[in-house]
């Protein structure tokens, strides 16, 4: 027999190879998923408010910066258990994502308090000076409730049962916030093992130190804790801001949210006498569960926690640790060695930056042209 390619062999040859790559490479698969694939132990579905945050997630590109996998060689940073297939059971499609600019966020829920994702999502710098993550403040009420619910829901039951411990310390927190000053100290060292409450910082609060305790308040602290330690930074109103809102108008109670204890006002601590190290170390080693103080032990090194410990014992509490007096610490250096020009921008402009002469008579639209500190862009445009 004799086989001729006429047109019609051509195309019908064609449709019947395109057809069958379609089936192994797409459908198949996909049955083949469905079939083969069980819910994982942590699976369970999320709720409707979950799924309308997951949309909002999806909307914003959130999986162009973040993953959705733990593999096998992420143990090395912290992730605790490695993804299955049964854990994506019910997405369509799963947000594994490929570009990791921020964390992998599959293990997110619950590893953070609410009140911390609000003052997140308002900006990233006001809970971290340097991210890189784009503020969401321009998002509803409801629409930031709904991505919140869907973030601390990522995790599955493990999700759930650290937002439930969350939760319970939440309350707990609140209610001492609530009792004043002296009784919310005196519950927050209630939860300080005593071998911690009684040491005292083991580095001398030398320049050294102040200097690298400096840098780590710069960089992780003063979003919350505000540049005089009292509480009062950017992220620290959001949260008490978020709190006015929620209990003049409670949420919707698809999810369980409530006001917070804001961050803490280290001023307090003057009028107490304990040896002040170790508390600091422990306290920011491992966060307060409930609140929206992180744990920072996968992310500092000892040696930087015993410094910012320092560094806030002098500056905000005026205590000297390791027995020193004021005069030895501070003998001929000031702690703040560290140039005004290093800082993060957003915390040490308190006032607008004076204009050049050249625009100091110039109309509005070219000084916005001209960028912030008054430097015209290169070729006179915007710089895009
Ligand atoms: C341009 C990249 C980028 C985009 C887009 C982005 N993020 Fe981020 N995200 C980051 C970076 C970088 C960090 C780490 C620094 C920080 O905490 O802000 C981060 C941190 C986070 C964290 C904290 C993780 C942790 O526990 O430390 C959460 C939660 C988060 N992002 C959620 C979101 C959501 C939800 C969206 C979409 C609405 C989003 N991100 C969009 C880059 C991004
Ligand atoms: C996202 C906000 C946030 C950030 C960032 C943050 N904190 Fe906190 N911090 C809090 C909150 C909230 C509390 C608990 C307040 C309460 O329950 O009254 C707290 C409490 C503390 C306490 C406990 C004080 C005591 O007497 O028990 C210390 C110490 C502390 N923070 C130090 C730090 C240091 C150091 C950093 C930076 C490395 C830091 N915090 C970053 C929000 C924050």
């Amino acid at each position: 027999m004799k086989f001729n390619m006429t047109p019609a062999a051509t195309i019908i040859g064609s449709l019947v190879v395109f057809f069958t790559i379609v089936v192994m490479i797409v459908i198949f698969p996909a049955i083949e998923y469905r079939l083969r694939v069980q819910p994982s132990d942590i699976f369970r579905p999320r709720t409707a408010q979950m799924n309308r945050g997951r949309a909002i997630y999806i909307e914003n590109g959130c999986q162009y910066c973040h993953s959705q996998y733990v593999r096998p060689q992420d143990g090395d940073y912290g992730q605790d258990r490695v993804a299955q297939a049964g854990d994506y059971f019910e997405d369509q499609p799963p947000l594994l994502g490929s570009e990791r600019q921020g964390p992998d966020l599959s293990r997110e829920g619950g590893l953070r308090s609410d009140g911390w994702h609000w003052a997140h999502f308002t900006n990233p710098r006001h809970t971290r000076p340097d991210s890189i993550m784009p503020p969401f403040h321009w998002l509803s009420v409801p629409d930031m409730e709904d991505l919140t619910a869907y973030v601390q829901g990522l995790g599955g039951t493990d999700a759930d049962a650290r937002v439930a411990q969350q939760h319970r310390w939440r309350d707990a927190a609140w209610e001492a916030y609530e009792a004043g000053p002296t009784a919310n100290t005196e519950w927050l060292h209630a939860h300080v093992p005593s071998e911690w409450m009684e040491m005292a910082n083991p580095y001398v609060a030398d320049a050294r130190s102040m200097d690298r305790g400096h840098f780590v308040y710069q960089h992780f602290c003063i979003g919350c804790h505000g540049p005089v330690g009292d509480g009062r930074g950017p992220g620290g109103l959001d949260i008490l801001r978020r709190n006015e809102m929620l209990i003049a108008e409670p949420a919707s109670g698809e999810y369980d949210f409530a006001p917070e204890a804001p961050p803490y006002n280290f001023t307090y601590l003057s009028s107490w006498d304990g040896p002040i190290g170790g508390m600091i170390y422990y306290q920011v080693m491992n966060g307060i569960t409930g609140t929206s103080m992180p744990a920072f032990k996968t992310e500092l090194e000892s040696d930087m926690i015993w410094a910012v410990a320092n560094y806030l014992a002098v500056n905000f509490v005026g205590r000297y640790g390791a027995g020193q007096s004021e005069s030895e610490v501070f003998r001929g250096q000031l702690p703040r060695t560290i140039p005004p020009s290093s800082e993060p921008h957003l915390f040490t402009q308190t006032a607008p930056m004076p204009l050049p002469e050249v625009l100091a008579g110039a109309s509005s639209a070219e000084r916005r042209r001209a960028g912030p500190a008054g430097v015209p862009a290169p070729g006179g445009g915007d710089g895009r």
